[in-house]
């Protein structure tokens, strides 16, 4: 559906997009995860033909991408990162002029916007002016905007940041209907749970340049071990470490005992052998993998430094 190739985007002191390469799939949910400038909005603009890239190629649908091609642009709504409203006018007037901007015929437009206001909840509120909604409420009214035109693909840059918890939910749980409706769509994040919660398949960048990508599964598959084990340090543990040695290999005794199992270990079994010898489950932590280690694993950095 989106294909992205050997893509270069150079700002005069910075390069924001470094050779990217991406494909993705209809109906995808793909989230583009990475930390403050990484380029996740340059690679947004990109898309959407608001910006050329200076070298590779863009194409939506297998019609190529350029600021002149007004055509792939149709297929496509961009929820920017900074809410674009008009405050002093009343949310149904803001969707009158998205409207407008995208051609939608006078006669349809009405009905539309009707449509789009309910299903972010906000039909209620169509003549209030914007400047009294919350980030949530005003957040949801953009989504709306983006998507007056019906476009094939979502693009999302960053929709919760500034937003309320419950306002958050609502947005996730939209999006994911948008997608199981049959929409492409992308989003952008700085926060590993969200990728890990929306997302099937998930690029990460950093400085332009992207470091992993797959499902959440495969990229966690990048980490050099997958789970370890954390035991607390005090007098009875002590005692048992060579117990531990039986189930994996002790790499670090300094604060906790951290284990990395042997690939074959049942948890169960491990988990029967401490209680056999007097180690409570609140001696022990189960480590998950997540995509913060694997940032940290793969830059040196966390992802919100
Ligand atoms: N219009 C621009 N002019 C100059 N530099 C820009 C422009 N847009 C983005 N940049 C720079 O490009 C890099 C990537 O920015 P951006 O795509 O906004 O990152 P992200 O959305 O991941 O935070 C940053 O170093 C940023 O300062
Ligand atoms: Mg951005």
């Amino acid at each position: 559906m989106i294909s992205i190739k050997n893509v270069t985007k150079k700002f005069p002191t910075v390069t924001a997009l470094d050779n990217i390469s991406l494909d993705i799939k209809e109906k995808e949910f793909f989230g583009l995860l990475g930390p403050n400038g990484a380029g996740k909005s340059t690679l947004m603009n990109l898309i959407i033909g608001y910006l050329d890239a200076d070298e590779g190629e863009l194409t939506v649908a297998g019609e190529k991408v350029t600021r002149n091609n007004l055509e792939s642009r149709k297929k496509i709504g961009l929820v920017p990162q900074s809410i674009a409203l008009y405050d002093d006018i009343s949310a149904q007037e803001n969707l009158e002029i998205f409207g407008s901007f995208f051609g939608i015929k006078k006669n349809l437009l009405r009905a539309v916007i009707a449509e789009n206001l309910n299903r972010v909840e906000l039909y209620d509120r169509r003549k209030d002016k914007v400047k009294g909604f919350s980030g949530g409420m005003k957040r949801r009214l953009n989504i709306a905007a983006s998507l007056l035109h019906d476009p094939e693909i979502l693009l999302c840059d960053e929709p919760t940041v500034g937003v309320d918890p419950q306002s958050r939910n609502a947005i996730f749980d939209y999006l994911e209907k948008l997608n199981e409706e049959g929409k492409t769509i992308i989003y952008t994040t700085h926060y590993m749970e969200e990728a890990e919660r929306l997302c099937s398949r998930i690029a990460i960048i950093d400085h332009g340049k992207i470091i992993g990508a797959g499902s959440l599964d495969e990229l966690l598959l990048l980490l050099p071990y997958e789970q370890t084990i954390l035991i607390s340090k005090n007098q009875l543990t002590e005692h048992k470490k060579d117990l531990f040695g039986k189930f994996g290999t002790i790499l670090n005794d300094q604060e906790k005992y951290e284990l990395k199992p042997f690939e074959k270990l049942k948890l169960s079994d491990f988990f029967k052998a401490m209680e056999e010898n007097g180690i409570g489950y609140n001696f022990i932590d189960v480590n998950k993998p997540s995509l913060e280690a694997l940032f940290l694993h793969l830059t040196g950095r966390r992802l919100r430094d």
